[in-house]
């Protein structure tokens, strides 16, 4: 299944895929077989492999309220499987807690989803943040609030 989507979807086009690291049950899925999954579908040729853990069965008990509750699962993958980029996700919300995980190598790339259900400009105001904000088009520079002629007056 995994080869055949391989081989069907466009190099061109990024393809990935998201699996757990965790089913939180004892007897579910465990670490060194949450790795070897991932070894194989980068030597299959996916483009990134997406770290994420879940409720497969009702009596999982999931640690959801923990900042980067499952950073630890895209780690492991990412020191089993160097050349693979990996994507890390849940309870990441603050663009220091995002810019620390990639810079310490834990993973590759960030996803987020409640925050940017909230803040739809996540990524903008994260590179603010980080004193990265050069280089955004013209109409972003003014759009912050110190920039409003007016505000907080
Ligand atoms: C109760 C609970 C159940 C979850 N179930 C799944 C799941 O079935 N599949 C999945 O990919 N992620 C699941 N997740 C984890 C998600 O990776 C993560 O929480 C979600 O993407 C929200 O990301 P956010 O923290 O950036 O909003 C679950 C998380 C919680 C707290």
């Amino acid at each position: 299944m995994a080869q055949a989507l391989r081989e069907a979807w466009p190099r061109t086009k990024a393809l990935g895929v998201r699996f757990n690291g965790s089913d939180w049950v004892e007897g579910g899925v465990a670490l060194d077989e949450v790795i070897a999954f991932g070894r194989a579908l980068h030597e299959m040729g996916y483009d990134y492999l997406h770290l994420t853990s879940g409720g497969n069965v009702a009596r999982a008990d999931i640690p959801g309220a923990e900042p980067g509750y499952q950073v630890r699962f895209a780690e492991a993958v990412k020191q089993a499987v160097p050349d693979a980029a990996v994507m890390a996700v849940g309870m990441i919300f603050d663009p220091q807690q995002a810019e620390d995980i990639v810079a310490s190598g834990q993973a590759d790339i960030i996803a987020i989803a409640r925050a940017a259900l909230d803040d739809p400009n996540w990524p903008h105001h994260a590179a603010v943040a980080l004193g990265q904000g050069e280089g955004l088009p013209p109409q972003y520079e003014r759009a912050g609030k110190a920039h409003w002629p007016g505000y907080g007056r």
